[in-house]
């Protein structure tokens, strides 16, 4: 073949694209493994939702509703917005690139953190746009003073994950009213809210006002998933909050029927299933406190989060420990590539999944004589 890919696309690494669990576990010989890598609700998903996508099977023959009507008027009722203020993606990951397409041309400026959810950048460069990236600060926080300084007349969006992947650190609320004030009206800046299900309800932001009350500031952009609280990660579908504005750009770029048939069922019974929502919410918690708790008496250090996963300092390499615990069958992160060579990401799993995690933790860290 003799057709040239442009240097922007040639020069993209692939999203890392884990194995399927039977597949590792016929390379690593092991039995019954775990994944707590990507930060998926381990309760699976809320019955209602599965009995709701059961009763949609028989229509499969039909294209979906493009517009996602009834899900976009329940999310509408339910958090104040109007519904030309909300746009469904294929995950929150589609909303992205809508807002990159929309919003981005050749050399325009992205701004993002350092590390952070990887696709912004991602997207930004597939459209030839320039990625600025601001290193977190040592506290592992978006470093929003010198987010401000980069602005440039080129600025278009800018990325802020709140809590942050991998760190699960929040934004302060009143850092972040402050620093919006400071933006110019013609930077976009879109929040990252994937994780906001499980902060604290006083680290939560005012979402409806920061996009409502745009007088003099910014544009402001939510994101929201179903693939996290609402364990529906496998059907692909998120949302955005936005100015109307802003949705009516994203609707001229994006997909017609982007939300399969299933996916708009299964999310708005999901959506009405508040005891699986706040049971999730309140066995998350729990978990993440044990885990914790239990990880930091083994000698290692873990790091507080707003989401439903954590940092561990494993006091070694994290690479290293990462292949140990996949030889016991228990998948997690680490933090090398993302530049915290001795760290690990873990996923809060249910009760038998931590217990696995933690007896292989403990023995890992024995035979690498971490601790
Ligand atoms: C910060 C953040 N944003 C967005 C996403 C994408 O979520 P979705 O499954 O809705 O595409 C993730 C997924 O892990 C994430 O961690």
């Amino acid at each position: 073949m003799k057709i040239q890919v442009p240097d922007n696309v040639a020069s993209i690494v692939p999203y890392p694209p884990g194995k399927p669990l039977e597949e590792l576990e016929r390379e690593y010989g092991v039995r019954n493994s775990i994944k707590m890598a990507s930060n998926e609700n381990p309760w699976g998903p809320s019955p209602k939702a599965i009995q709701a996508i059961r009763g949609a099977l028989e229509n499969l023959h039909r294209y979906p509703d493009g517009s996602g009507y009834y899900l976009v008027h329940a999310l509408a009722e339910k958090l104040g917005f109007s519904p030309d203020e909300i746009v469904l993606g294929n995950g929150s990951n589609e909303i992205i690139e809508m807002l990159v397409k929309a919003y981005v041309q050749n050399g325009d400026e992205v701004i993002t953190s350092h590390p952070s959810f990887l696709m912004y950048q991602k997207i930004v460069q597939v459209r030839g746009g320039v990625n600025i990236v601001i290193p977190l600060t040592t506290g592992m926080h978006h470093d929003l003073a010198t987010i401000l300084s980069v602005i440039t007349d080129q600025t278009r969006l800018i990325f802020l994950d709140n809590p942050n992947n991998p760190t699960g650190c929040p934004i302060k609320p009143t850092d972040l009213y402050s620093f919006l004030s400071a933006i110019p009206e013609s930077v976009l800046v879109v929040l990252d809210e994937a994780y906001v299900d499980f902060m604290d309800s006083e680290l939560q932001v005012d979402i409806f006002s920061l996009i409502r009350n745009t007088k003099r500031r910014c544009g402001v952009v939510s994101l929201r998933t179903f693939s996290k609280a609402y364990g529906l990660a496998g059907l692909r579908i998120g949302y955005g909050l936005m100015p109307s504005q802003v949705a009516g750009n994203l609707h001229r770029v994006r997909q017609p029927f982007n939300v399969n048939q299933l996916a708009q069922v299964g999310a708005l019974a999901a959506l009405e299933d508040e005891d699986f929502y706040q049971h999730t919410l309140r066995r998350t918690r729990e978990g993440l406190n044990y885990l914790r708790s239990e990880v930091d008496k083994m000698g290692c250090k873990s790091y507080p989060s707003q989401t439903n996963f954590f940092l561990i300092d494993v006091r070694g390499d994290a690479t290293l420990l990462y292949e140990a615990m996949l030889h016991k069958g228990v998948i997690i992160r680490s933090m090398k590539p993302y530049g915290y060579s001795d760290m690990v990401r873990i996923t809060v799993g249910n009760e038998e999944e931590n217990q696995r995690f933690l007896a292989a933790l403990s023995s890992c860290l024995h035979e690498l004589a971490y601790v």
